[in-house]
């Protein structure tokens, strides 16, 4: 038995795991439901994606505030104490960033230690691969293509460097004693890729220096050391033992890298059919999907957009639900809820129920409009008021809102959560 998992109390019954995805383009909120199910699970997965992902979880202080956390790499199950959590393979990693993660939390207190386990197998990100993500997105434009607008946290490169196998390290190589070998075959070739790429736009490339970078790489290899492990193995063993795992979705069903707006999508399969290569699990864990879809839309970056709003109405929801990047502060831009892909994407990922967020910043105006499938216009809603969180049963939500949700519900799948606001507190069960 692998040591990190006995403190856990065997459990006895039928399996119980769960996936959470967002369903749109990112940025629904999917963090207050995983947080939320997080107390109800023992183990939490990131299976997907890297630091392009953003979840900022909002917990009361005491006082009748709220703090806020942001994570990027780290499972939001860090934040529910006893959990044990994992970054499993699928999930591309940048050192650095996870280590200051892991400083930020110890930093409020919360010391991750056995509870974090990081796969040994995930791909490494490391700051050529930053490069190489800025220098495609200009060298592309420069020769007449399309601006992904990514979030240039090298996302892309690293799981390109994935499938081109000879140019990729993952964290295991960093503990390894012929590091800095390995290294200085990768960095030739990242380099010569990457001098043609700034010679193509015109900016100037300083070579990555194999004997620089190499002690950086172990350093953080070394301060990775306690967390690294076969994630797969483990994760059997959790299930073995009777524990319930809950798979964190990264970015969302309309950025995946097969099934979504192709190609501004991003690098991952973000989906729940990501989880069992993500994760390295049977599909039979994956039987119940919570799908988390925003009451209105936002998208960063390029693509299509259906139901994109501008002027006043788009600047007055981009406010009130505060859509600015978590990973890059850039302003999200603003439609009405499409539930035309939303329906497709749960249905095609299988979806079994749906949490809905976002319904504050739509509250307070005259109407709330969707689209829905076989109907050119847009559907039409009467508004609700504002003051949601006063409401503590879905029977008592104003008249509008039910009708709206019962249209969702009609097109998608279920709805089974409903969140009046982002603190814990104010999420309604159905
Ligand atoms: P990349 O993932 O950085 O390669 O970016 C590809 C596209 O996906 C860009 O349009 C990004 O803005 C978008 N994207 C990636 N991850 C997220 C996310 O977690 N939320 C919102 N947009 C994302």
């Amino acid at each position: 038995m692998d040591p990190r998992l006995e403190p856990f109390a065997a459990r006895t019954g039928n399996r119980s795991h769960t996936v959470v995805v967002g369903l749109q383009f990112g940025d629904e909120g999917k963090g207050q439901i995983v947080d939320l199910m997080a107390a109800r699970h023992d183990v939490v997965v990131r299976f997907n994606g890297g630091a392009n992902a953003g979840h900022t979880v909002r917990l009361p202080d005491g006082a009748g505030g709220e703090t806020r956390i942001a994570t990027h790499l780290l499972p939001s199950g860090v934040l529910t104490p006893d959990r044990l959590n994992v970054v499993a393979h699928g999930v591309v990693v940048d050192p650095e960033q996870l280590l200051s993660e892991i400083d930020a939390l110890a930093e409020h207190g919360i010391e991750l230690g056995a509870s974090l386990c990081v796969s040994e197998r995930a791909m490494l990100v490391a700051p050529w691969h930053k490069r190489a993500d800025a220098l495609l997105e200009k060298a592309i434009v420069a020769a007449g293509g399309l601006s992904l607008g990514t979030t240039g946290r090298g996302i892309g490169p690293a799981y390109a460097d994935r499938a081109y196998r000879v140019s990729a390290l993952r964290l295991g190589d960093l503990v390894a004693p012929d590091l800095e070998s390995h290294l200085r075959s990768v960095l030739d070739l990242h380099n010569t890729i990457l001098a043609a790429l700034a010679a193509r736009v015109g900016e100037p490339f300083e070579p990555f220096d194999a004997a620089e970078w190499a002690p950086r790489l172990a350093h953080w290899g070394e301060r990775l050391r306690p967390h690294l492990t076969d994630t797969v193995a483990l994760l059997h063993e959790a299930d073995a033992k009777g524990l319930r795992i809950l798979f964190e979705g990264a970015n969302a069903a309309l950025l995946d890298v097969d099934l979504g707006t192709w190609p501004f999508v991003t690098s991952s399969h973000t989906t729940a059919l990501g989880v069992p290569s993500g994760a390295g699990v049977p599909c039979a864990w994956v039987n119940r999907v919570i799908g988390v879809a925003k009451a209105y839309t936002s998208r960063v970056g390029e693509g299509p957009f259906e139901t994109e709003l501008s002027g006043e109405l788009a600047d007055n929801l981009r406010q009130r639900g505060g859509e600015f990047g978590t990973t890059t502060g850039r302003p999200r831009r603003i439609g009405w809820l499409d539930l035309v892909s939303v329906g497709t994407m749960a249905r095609t990922v299988g979806v079994t129920e749906l949490a809905i967020t976002g319904l504050g910043p739509l509250a307070g105006l005259p109407q709330v409009c969707c689209r829905v499938p076989g109907q050119a216009e847009l559907a039409e809603f009467a508004g609700w008021p504002d003051g949601l969180d006063a409401f503590a049963a879905y029977d008592e939500l104003p008249a509008p809102l039910q009708a709206y949700l019962a249209t969702i519900e009609q097109h998608a799948a279920p709805v089974r959560w409903i969140c009046l606001g982002r603190r814990r507190d104010q999420v309604l069960r159905r």
